[in-house]
């Protein structure tokens, strides 16, 4: 490894391009080797392969940095490129002489000296960092500027290895290229010292790895889809669901479903749409003629839709492996368990979808490969920024106190909306103090409050037109807001 600096000039950033001198030679070795492939056509395959990899990888490296990096396409204007990085394949067992591959994107910002890397880790737990940075890097570039790259990873790529299983392993991976391209700042937990940890939606770290599972992450599951209620009725006209009624009780007591079961209603559709506030119109118009007694257009949209992906296997895989399972933390027999959990599973009407974890818990069989857990009173030299939503179906505000109480010093930013995390909806407010935060490493005095701007029921069209008057008329906030505003809508759709 070597040097990093963030005070390196900016002269010091430009790359060095580096082409394998073979790879020169690689057009003669296709001609030399012909005769030998009409006879022996498996070689063919190992040629194209070889010969496609050597010419299109051109390696870029940058002073103070290790990695080599390929240029993998661009987005708005701004040049993308990849790489991939060696990590050990288990980092709590050093006689494992074992490593893996994972692969690294980088969004270049314009103006970013050496080191100025923002590292964006997108949770999930294991969402790939690659489809993140290449659909929705843009918005985040518009959002903390040109001084810093954008960098991400796919911290489970390869089945094979050992390390993609539990969480604290991807962590130590993340540092690793943390400190191999110098990053400034990390969007989980993990201490280091020196970058600026930002996070911007937190699940309780402390019951995820230590503690039996508890429905903490569905706290505040039913206020939002109570406030996606309220909002409808608050927007009148431009809320397709007050055709229905404009009563939010009893558009809450509604249960005119027709032919779509409590699940195929709340869980495949409601509940996805509860994080991603730029859907809000869609659903309203759907479930508008649904709760009259026609199900037509609810079926065109939503046929396709199956359980969230939150119950995938991979989901439960690394979601089992972080935590505690088996015979020691769970009782094995169906009474005792249906005993503990029925109680939680009342607690919320999304709540069978924590469900079958239960069950997977109680009986996985695969030992624990880590012993991770997490802190308290982390002390870091630049405390973290805390942003959460007010009403988050899956991060609740109670879930991010308890990271706040973590980290001594640290400050929590509440915006007063809705959604899964600070981007689910435009604010301005929330983006100047992350701006500050990153470009100045200047923390809030206090813990603060934001407001979101612009209305939320917009039908699909009309979302430059229903832009305010004070945000259309300053072309900073402007591209602030839409940056906020289209982000869920890109990663999602994208
Ligand atoms: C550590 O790795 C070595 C070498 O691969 C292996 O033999 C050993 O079983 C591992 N220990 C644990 C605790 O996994
Ligand atoms: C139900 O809705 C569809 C799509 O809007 C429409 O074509 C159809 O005529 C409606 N059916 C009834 C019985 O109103």
């Amino acid at each position: 490894m070597i040097e990093k600096s963030a005070r390196t000039t900016p002269r010091d950033n430009h790359p060095s391009q580096q082409r394998p001198p073979w790879a020169y030679y690689s057009t003669l070795i296709v001609i030399t080797l012909l005769p030998a492939l009409i006879y022996y056509p498996p070689l063919w395959k190992s040629l194209i392969s070889t010969f496609s990899a050597v010419n299109a990888k051109r390696m870029t490296s940058y002073p103070h940095e290790t990695i080599q990096w390929t240029s993998c396409g661009k987005t708005t204007d701004h040049p993308l490129e990849c790489a991939y990085h060696t990590v050990p394949s288990d980092h709590f067992n050093a006689s494992n002489p074992g490593t893996g591959q994972f692969p690294i994107i980088r969004l270049r910002g314009k103006s970013a000296v050496a080191g100025r890397n923002l590292l964006v880790n997108p949770g999930g737990p294991g969402n790939s960092g690659i489809d993140y940075v290449t659909k929705a890097g843009k918005h985040i570039n518009t959002l903390v500027g040109e001084d810093h790259h954008i960098v991400s990873w796919a911290p489970r790529p390869r089945a094979r290895f050992q390390w993609h299983r539990a969480t604290p392993t991807t962590h130590r991976g993340s540092n690793m290229v943390a400190s191999e391209t110098g990053t400034l700042s990390l969007i989980h937990r993990t201490p280091m010292r020196g970058p600026r940890p930002l996070r911007r939606r937190v699940a309780n770290a402390f019951q995820y790895y230590i503690s039996e599972p508890d429905m903490e992450m569905m706290t505040d599951t039913d206020r939002t889809f109570v406030g996606f209620l309220e909002e409808c009725v608050a927007a009148g006209d431009d809320c397709p669901l007050t055709q229905v009624s404009t009563s939010k009780d009893a558009l809450l007591e509604s249960t005119h479903y027709g032919t779509i079961d409590f699940r195929g209603l709340f869980i495949d559709v409601i509940f996805p749409h509860l994080q991603a506030l730029s859907g809000w119109h869609l659903l309203a118009s759907k479930l508008a003629p649904l709760l009259q007694g026609n199900a037509t257009e609810f079926f065109l949209q939503y046929a396709q839709m199956s359980q969230y992906s939150i119950n995938t296997d991979a989901f439960h895989m690394i979601m089992s492996n972080d935590g505690l399972t088996g015979p020691a933390h769970w009782p094995q027999d169906l009474e005792s368990l249906l005993e503990g959990i029925l109680p939680k599973l009342r607690g919320s009407r999304f709540a069978r979808l924590a469900n079958e974890r239960f069950y997977i818990k109680q009986q996985w069989k695969i030992p624990r490969t880590h012993p991770f857990s997490p802190y308290q009173g982390v002390k870091l030299e630049t405390p973290p920024l805390i942003l959460t939503q007010r009403y988050d179906a899956v991060t609740p505000v109670v879930s991010a106190i308890s990271a706040r109480d973590a980290f001594p010093g640290s400050r929590m930013v509440i915006i007063n909306g809705y959604g899964h995390c600070s981007t689910a909806l435009p604010s301005l407010c929330s983006a100047r103090i992350l701006r500050t935060y990153l470009n100045e490493g200047r923390l809030p005095e206090t813990h603060e409050e934001c407001e979101v701007d612009g209305p939320i029921f917009v039908r699909k069209g009309d979302e430059d037109d229903k832009i305010p008057k004070y945000v259309w008329e300053d072309e900073e906030k402007r591209k602030t807001y839409m940056a906020m505003r289209d982000f869920m809508k890109d990663l999602l759709e994208g």
